[in-house]
């Protein structure tokens, strides 16, 4: 009888479980479509992406004792949530997130995370004046294992998104990957002339709208 009542319990808080993921579901890609409809190209998606897309984000990078990687244009943290599962911890990891009430949401998904609401565009200053990962030495071990983008870079002129591979490299280790997702058919930022060499993923179909995945190294 106790054992059928625990059996029962379970059941019910994993219902419950599932029925507060789902409404968090739901709260996020209203909190999403309400961010676009204020600022479509800053926002630059109407939903948040799929997980399969973020996890395909998170593999390009391998967690070690003192990594430190950048999420720019976090969101409602799909990929963020994508890159702890795939073992980094909330000291490795800083946000840069314009919108304040996303940083809200970060923050309280995500208690004890760097949320840095700023312009990742400006990015050597957004971390140094929140004072995020320290930037200072010139040694390698204090650059950065990774950047992971999901900023809407076509919004941008080129000459902006090239200052921002620019300004990320000065903060990667050498070969430290800068990750960014993309909708279009071609590299969000031409690679030529700059050292800098790019792959690109396969498809991720499943994501609405498909996307691919970009993967941007220097030095290595
Ligand atoms: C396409 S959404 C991606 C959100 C989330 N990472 C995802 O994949 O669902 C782009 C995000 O970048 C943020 N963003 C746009 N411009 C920004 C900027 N200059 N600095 C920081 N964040 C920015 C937007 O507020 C939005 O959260």
């Amino acid at each position: 009888m106790l054992k059928r009542n625990g059996n029962r319990g379970e059941a019910f808080r994993e219902k419950l479980n599932r029925a507060n993921a789902v409404r968090a579901k739901v709260l996020d890609e209203v909190k999403f479509i309400r961010s676009w409809a204020q600022n479509p190209l800053r926002t630059g998606a109407v939903t948040p992406s799929g997980p399969d897309l973020a996890a395909k984000m998170a593999s390009y990078l391998t967690p070690r004792p003192h990594s430190r990687v950048v999420e720019l244009g976090p969101g409602t943290g799909v990929v963020t949530k994508a890159l702890m599962e795939r073992g980094f911890s909330h000291q490795q990891l800083n946000l840069i997130e314009y919108s304040p009430d996303f940083c809200d949401l970060l923050s309280l998904r995500y208690p004890g995370m760097k949320v840095i609401q700023g312009d990742a565009y400006a990015l050597r200053a957004t971390l140094k004046h929140a004072g995020g990962f320290s930037l200072d030495g010139a040694e390698a071990g204090q650059k950065l294992d990774g950047i992971v983008s999901s900023l809407p870079l076509l919004t941008r002129p080129e000459p902006v998104r090239k200052a921002l591979l620019d300004e990320a490299f000065g903060l990667l280790k050498p070969g430290a990957p800068f990750i960014q997702f993309s909708y279009g058919l071609v590299a969000p930022v031409k690679p030529a002339g700059y050292g800098i060499s790019v792959i690109s993923s396969e498809w991720v179909w499943k994501n609405l709208p498909p996307a691919r995945v970009w993967v941007y190294r220097k030095g290595h």
